[in-house]
């Protein structure tokens, strides 16, 4: 069974999609090409809340109650991460229809290009999809999902801007007995093919004023790599934070890399921290959390507006020292590298 759903943006602006009775709104649009506004996609973040202007649901999917109280839902507020239809319906957002990005989300066959370990845990892998297809185009935060041949699939963020080269650029923590990482860093040969959906997701720079300040763990750094890459060929002079956590000394890549964006970016500060340091370390000490609530309180927040990315526990810890901080849900932006369910990974 399929609906009609009507969106109504706040510039006037209309659009139509389908949704299957068994289909989330976030979903139904993404599969036709809007990338509506939302992030968590899990009815956690409450970025993709709007209004019911008219139609009928079931009960919402599971979500939290501070993503969506009661009186909200009462008040006509629903969450599209979290809402099937039951008839046609008419949703408003508060934002305007530019903010909706709008792609084609398709497979592509591509090829390994080149594998490398740029740390004792992370390795730099790039992916070239073939010339006879056209280039995957893209938004600097998102990812894809990749499939091996031997049917193993898992999301990775791209690190590079979208051009004509037809190459993915990826950072992959290396597991030692993960099925996608220990295969790609050790076993895959240069050559070898592997399935490219999409792109996804909506964990992009948000073009304003404020100030960005990147906190990420780890790999977490790739789509925010992404992202500072396109400041620097589109906005050198944006200042922006960077703070860097891992958990090792030997975990920590990519710093030749940060230091030429610097020179690029003048106006960006980056903040290394790891969790156990050795006597060569020179940074902060910590989780990237704890280096950035140090940093957020010491310095004048006002324009200040967050993007988070790495491993679930680093998001939570983000998440809760953010809210302490009493900033905004619309100013916090996340990307949770959520791992692959075991059962549903093929692997
Ligand atoms: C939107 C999105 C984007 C992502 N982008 C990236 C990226 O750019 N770079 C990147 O490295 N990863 C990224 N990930 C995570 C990635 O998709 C895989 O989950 C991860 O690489 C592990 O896959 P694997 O097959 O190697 O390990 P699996 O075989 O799935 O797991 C092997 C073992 O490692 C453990 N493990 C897996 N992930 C974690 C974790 N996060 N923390 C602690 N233990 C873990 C598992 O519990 C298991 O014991 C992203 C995830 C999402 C959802
Ligand atoms: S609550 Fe729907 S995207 Fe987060």
């Amino acid at each position: 069974m399929s609906y009609n759903v009507k969106l109504f943006f706040d510039d006037d602006h209309e659009a139509e999609i389908t949704c299957e009775a068994d289909e989330d709104i976030i979903t139904a649009a993404l599969r036709q090409g809007l990338i509506l506004m939302s992030e968590c996609r899990e009815g956690v973040c409450a970025t993709c809340k709007c209004f019911l202007a008219d139609g009928e649901y079931g009960a919402l999917l599971p979500h939290s109650v501070y993503a969506l109280t009661p009186s909200d839902e009462e008040e006509g507020f629903v969450l599209g991460c979290r809402l099937r239809p039951t008839s046609d319906l008419e949703l408003e957002f508060d934002y305007p229809f530019t903010m909706v990005q709008q792609y084609v989300e398709t497979e592509r066959r591509g090829r390994l290009l080149e594998v490398a370990m740029v740390s004792e845990t992370v390795a730099r892998v790039v992916v070239q999809t073939m010339g006879a297809q056209d280039v995957l185009r893209y938004l600097p935060g998102q990812f894809v999902r990749l499939t091996l041949e031997n049917g193993v699939s898992r999301d990775f963020s791209m690190a590079n801007v979208c051009d004509d080269s037809r190459q993915l650029e990826f950072y992959i923590r290396v597991y030692p007995d993960g099925k996608f990482s220990s295969y790609i860093s050790r076993d895959a040969c240069v050559g070898e093919a592997i399935n490219v959906h999409g792109p996804l997701g909506s964990f992009i720079l948000r073009g304003n004023d404020h100030t960005p300040v990147f906190i990420v763990g780890g790999t977490g750094l790739a789509p925010v790599l992404a992202m500072l890459r396109d400041m620097a060929a589109n906005q050198p002079d944006r200042h922006a934070v960077l703070i860097f956590g891992n958990t090792n000394v030997g975990d920590v890549f990519g710093v030749e890399l940060l230091e030429g964006l610097g020179k690029q970016l003048p106006n960006l500060k980056v903040l290394y921290g790891v969790i156990n340091p050795d006597e060569s370390w020179t940074g902060d000490v910590g989780t990237a959390t704890a280096v950035a609530e140090r940093f957020i309180s010491a310095t004048d927040r006002s324009q200040f507006e967050y993007y988070y990315c790495g491993p679930p526990k680093m998001i939570e810890a983000t998440t809760e020292m953010l809210e302490a901080a009493g900033v905004a849900r619309e100013l916090r932006h996340h990307e949770d590298f959520v791992p692959s369910k075991l059962e549903e990974s093929n692997g």
